[in-house]
């Protein structure tokens, strides 16, 4: 049972990572019309998305629903109730202890712009790709309100080993150390 998980949902990453503008689910995302304008400095957006106030409560329902963002896919969370969580990426138990809201909002809004390689979804960017559907043409993945309710929600996920978590994270995604 647990194998056969695992080919589904190794199928579902290649579709939803090559394709991930292209779904829209759950609450409609918002035209570019309405894409706020944003600063990024020093790798942070300092303010929050349309000076909107994020709601902890709906941004856990965020990343624990499967079909909106998809942050179990590829991460684990202290979210009990959902099973076959991510290890594709780090564990955001502790994540509030480590990141600031200006980071967390920069990861959510563009991780690109952080690694231009990842494989993490840019949430709010209206990518200019040829593949995405017209539905999601011009559409970014998370609305503003939906990014501040998500790193409203990570910023409750405090950890006293925070700061070893992160090291231990950081020793895993090394290149300098793959070969140790
Ligand atoms: C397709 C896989 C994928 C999805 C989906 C995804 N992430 Fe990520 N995420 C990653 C990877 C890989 C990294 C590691 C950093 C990098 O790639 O640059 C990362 C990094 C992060 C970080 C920084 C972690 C740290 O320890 O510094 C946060 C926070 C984060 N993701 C939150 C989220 C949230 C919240 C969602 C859902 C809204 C999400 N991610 C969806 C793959 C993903």
């Amino acid at each position: 049972m647990g194998g056969s998980w695992s080919v589904a949902a190794l199928f579902w990453l290649a579709v939803t990572a090559s394709s991930m503008t292209a779904y829209a689910a759950g609450s409609p995302p918002e035209p570019i019309a309405e894409l706020a304008p944003f600063v990024v400095t020093d790798g942070i957006i300092a303010e929050p998305l349309q000076g909107r106030i994020g709601d902890a409560v709906r941004g856990r329902a965020i990343v624990a629903n499967r079909q909106l963002g998809l942050c179990l896919l590829c991460h684990s969370a202290p979210i009990p109730e959902e099973r076959f969580q991510g290890n594709l990426s780090g564990n955001l138990a502790g994540i509030g202890s480590r990141a600031s809201a200006g980071q967390l909002r920069m990861r959510l809004v563009d991780a690109r712009q952080l690694n231009p390689s990842t494989i993490m979804p840019s949430y709010y960017r209206v990518n200019k790709l040829t593949r995405v559907t017209p539905a999601q043409q011009g559409r970014t993945i998370f609305s503003a309100q939906q990014i501040e309710d998500v790193v409203a929600y990570l910023l409750t996920l405090r950890d006293d080993r925070g700061a070893l978590a992160s090291d231990a994270i950081r020793r895993i995604r090394s290149p300098a150390t793959e070969n140790k």
